[in-house]
């Protein structure tokens, strides 16, 4: 099976969240199931300049207001169509916005593009490659499939939701310059209270839907997580299954890590612990080491967690963070490590320190408010830094609360909370000091949490079966 992922970023090459690393990790472990996947993706600036003088495969000669060029080339093992057009990616700042964190004005124009090239690949295929399925992620590529429409090309398209809470809508007016079938502009299309919903093209026009865990799946057909999609999403739910995301299980390696001192088993986390407070300037402390790398935004809880604080800091826990985003949250976070020998934060974005963490950190935290996924405590199992967190999406799915049964069972690999505010986070913490003080219970804990699988062998194949049911002739 060939498939062609139209996609916004994709790791190691440019990467703002955890779709890239899914755009990045997926295609590989989709080669284990017999589909090729190319991956579609913009040539901004920072892409440009690693992929050199990348073989030109077309040329398209009005992409919304300039020449564009698609170049194919081979970067870590991921087999790329890059989108070559200056004028709308090449261009300082950062992917979705300039400098000052604003939106690009054109981000519908971009997107467009990068959903109109995709869709004529799927029509015309490209120097004789065509694809069998079109995969779109999120609403960057979600007028892929009312493109296809447009070019009568007649190849599913399946559209997976990492996040709901970007519909990418843009102004009605621009329904020509788009390109857009006006006829499809009604509730039934992508029309959206007035808006084009580049998301809700994607959902309406795609043969399967999914995200990225079976609790966000079901969280998203209420008003409460659907953020205005619920009704739409209520409507296609015979189309709409959660498929939880994996890790890179090579980048993601404690054994072999070249950012860390490697450890077999929890016992090794110790060298990095001591590494870990003194790039943060910690001193030594009785309770667990807590640590949180994450994009500084609402969604995330770090209000929640600087509230709750005292409770991991009343018996003598600490915490290291690392993020960036919202200004307000930067500033509030610094004031705490001000005030707090036992808090020290980091801010900005460092993939390096970000391994460092893991392995020193005793435990990991993800409060969020909701979270479809989430990498950081999947990278917490592995690495033997329990997580402790929210009771939602795939932090519900990939978590073994440390309840009463599930220690008499001796199954556990975190601490949950719920419901999610500053109350029961503080519970949680608590929780958290106890097990870590009762050390046979928390080693156990670590060795159940680097046990469980978080690779993406059964994701990948759900996809590829998702796939075959499309592609595939009924018997
Ligand atoms: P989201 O996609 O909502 O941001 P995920 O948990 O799915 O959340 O993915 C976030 C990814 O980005 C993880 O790989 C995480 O390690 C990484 N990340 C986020 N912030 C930083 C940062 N400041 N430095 C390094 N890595 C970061
Ligand atoms: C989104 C979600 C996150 C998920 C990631 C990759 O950014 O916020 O939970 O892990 O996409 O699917």
């Amino acid at each position: 099976t060939k498939a062609l992922f139209v996609v916004s970023e994709c790791a190691p090459l440019v990467k703002t969240g955890g779709l890239a690393d899914v755009a990045g990790a997926l295609p590989g472990a989709l080669a284990q199931h017999n589909v090729a996947v190319r991956v579609l993706l913009p040539g901004y600036r920072v892409v440009l300049g690693q992929i050199g003088k990348a073989k030109v495969v077309a040329t398209y000669k009005d992409l919304f207001g300039g020449t564009a060029k698609l170049r194919a080339c081979t970067i870590a093992g991921l087999d790329l169509l890059i989108l070559d057009a200056p004028h709308l990616y090449d261009r300082d700042g950062a992917i979705y916005g300039d400098a000052t964190g604003s939106d690009w004005p054109d981000n519908a124009e971009r997107f467009a593009a990068l959903c109109k090239v995709g869709a004529m690949i799927a029509a015309d295929g490209v120097a004789g490659w065509t694809p069998d399925i079109v995969h779109g992620h999120d609403w960057q590529a979600g007028l892929t499939p009312e493109y296809m429409r447009g070019l009568g090309a007649d190849v599913p398209f399946v559209f997976t939701i990492h996040n709901i809470a970007f519909h990418g809508n843009a102004d009605a007016r621009k329904l020509k310059s788009l390109g857009l079938d006006p006829a499809r502009f009604t509730t039934e299309g992508f029309e959206f209270w007035g808006h084009i919903s580049a998301l809700k093209a994607g959902l309406v026009g795609a043969a399967k839907i999914n995200t990225v865990s079976q609790t966000y799946a079901e969280e998203l057909l209420t008003p409460e997580f659907g953020i205005g999609m619920d009704g739409v999403l209520r409507a296609r739910q015979a189309d709409l299954t959660g498929i939880v995301n994996g890790i890179d299980l090579d980048v993601w390696n404690p054994e072999t890590d070249p950012n860390i001192t490697p450890y077999k088993t929890a016992a090794g986390k110790g060298a990095n612990k001591n590494a870990l407070r003194k790039i943060f300037g910690l001193g030594k402390a009785d309770g667990p080491l807590c640590v949180l790398v994450s994009r500084l935004t609402e969604q995330k809880g770090i209000d929640l967690l600087l509230d709750a604080l005292p409770a991991l800091l009343d018996r003598g826990g600490q915490l290291a963070l690392l993020g960036s985003g919202d200004p307000k949250l930067e500033v509030a976070l610094l004031e705490a490590a001000a005030n707090h020998p036992n808090v020290a934060v980091k801010i900005g974005y460092d993939e390096a320190l970000s391994h460092k963490m893991v392995a020193g950190g005793d435990a990991i935290l993800v409060p969020s408010r909701f979270e479809p996924c989430g990498l950081t405590q999947l990278y917490g199992l592995r690495y033997g830094a329990l997580p402790l967190v929210a009771l939602t999406g795939g932090l519900a799915d990939t978590v073994i609360n440390a309840s009463p049964a599930a220690l008499a069972r001796g199954v556990a690999t975190g601490v949950q909370f719920f419901p999610i505010n500053v109350q029961a986070l503080a519970n949680a913490f608590t929780r958290l000091s106890d097990l870590y003080a009762d050390t046979k219970t928390w080693k156990s804990m670590q060795r159940n949490a680097m046990k469980q699988p978080v690779g993406w062998e059964t994701s990948a194949a759900a996809y590829q079966a998702i796939y075959a049911g499309l592609t595939e002739a009924p018997s």
